[in-house]
């Protein structure tokens, strides 16, 4: 495993911060995508994980725009070799109640969480073909498995996301390809930051844990869902919640 190049898309946030530091720890070969590196300030948060003693690239990739995703994997694999390891991690809010929702708040929403799968996936599952190998965890919510107030877009592209993960993971089963979900709760990140503070902490309370999660809560399933040794593990949706949503 200790030279596979492992894809995290979004890599740069919250949740993906954790991934991309687990993942380079267990010898992946590592690159984040960001949307826009200046905006983002992706060198400083390169060198930050290099001061941390990780060594994680990055290429600018938006994921809602196939045509871009193709280029960034030009990109990655021209100069680290092929994507063996995929997740699918990038992922926007733009909540609000239905009866507030405009048609852009919805578009983008869709767009970045769930159309993305089709656009970052595409490229990468010939070579995974090919090869006989790969491993693709894509990154849901507890909102797609139990809807959310504010969230049709969200709840919608998050429930979407996991109907892609089963046909992805059959498809891919005979070729060694993995395709599992991973579902987390409300995790301490910017975005559940900018929920308002009064509905966050209702929200908390209602967690069984009685606490947020962390990012490297999240990230350890992503780790152990890459690892060559999770063959057979294949169409699953992990949640990682601290028990707010339980489902067989
Ligand atoms: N549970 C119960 N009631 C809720 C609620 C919730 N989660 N969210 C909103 N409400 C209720 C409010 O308490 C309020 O009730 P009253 O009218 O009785 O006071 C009513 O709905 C209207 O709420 P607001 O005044 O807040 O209405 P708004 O239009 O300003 O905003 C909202 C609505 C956008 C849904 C806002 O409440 C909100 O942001 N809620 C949080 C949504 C959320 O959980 N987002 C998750 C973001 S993190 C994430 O998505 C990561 C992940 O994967 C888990």
């Amino acid at each position: 495993m200790a030279n596979r190049v492992a894809l995290v898309t979004g890599g740069n946030g919250g949740i993906g911060t954790e991934v991309c530091k687990q993942l380079a720890a267990a010898g992946y070969r590592v690159v984040t995508t960001c949307v826009n590196a200046e905006k983002e300030n992706i060198q400083g948060w390169v060198d930050e994980r290099r001061e941390e003693g990780y060594d994680i690239g990055w290429v600018e990739c938006d994921v809602a725009d196939f045509d871009s995703c193709a280029e960034m994997a030009r990109k990655v694999e021209a100069r680290e070799g092929p994507v063996e390891v995929l997740v699918n991690l990038a992922g926007i809010t733009a909540d609000a109640f239905l009866h507030k929702m405009d048609l852009d708040s919805w578009n983008a929403v869709i767009n970045v969480n769930l159309n993305s799968a089709f656009n970052v996936t595409r490229q990468f599952i010939d070579g995974m073909r090919e090869r006989g190998f790969g491993r693709i965890v894509n990154i849901s919510s507890v909102n797609g498995q139990s809807g959310q107030f504010g969230q049709t877009n969200y709840s919608a592209a998050k429930a979407g996301i996991h109907g892609f993960t089963m046909a992805v993971a059959k498809e891919g089963a005979r070729k060694n390809i993995t395709a599992n979900t991973v579902s987390p709760g409300y995790v301490r990140t910017s975005m559940t930051d900018a929920i308002p503070e009064e509905v966050r902490n209702g929200i908390i309370a209602n967690v069984p844990a009685g606490r947020i999660g962390e990012p490297d809560e999240v990230a350890r399933v992503v780790v152990f869902l890459a690892a060559d040794e999770s063959g057979y593990i294949n169409g699953a949706n992990v949640p990682v919640n601290g028990g707010l949503f339980t489902s067989f």
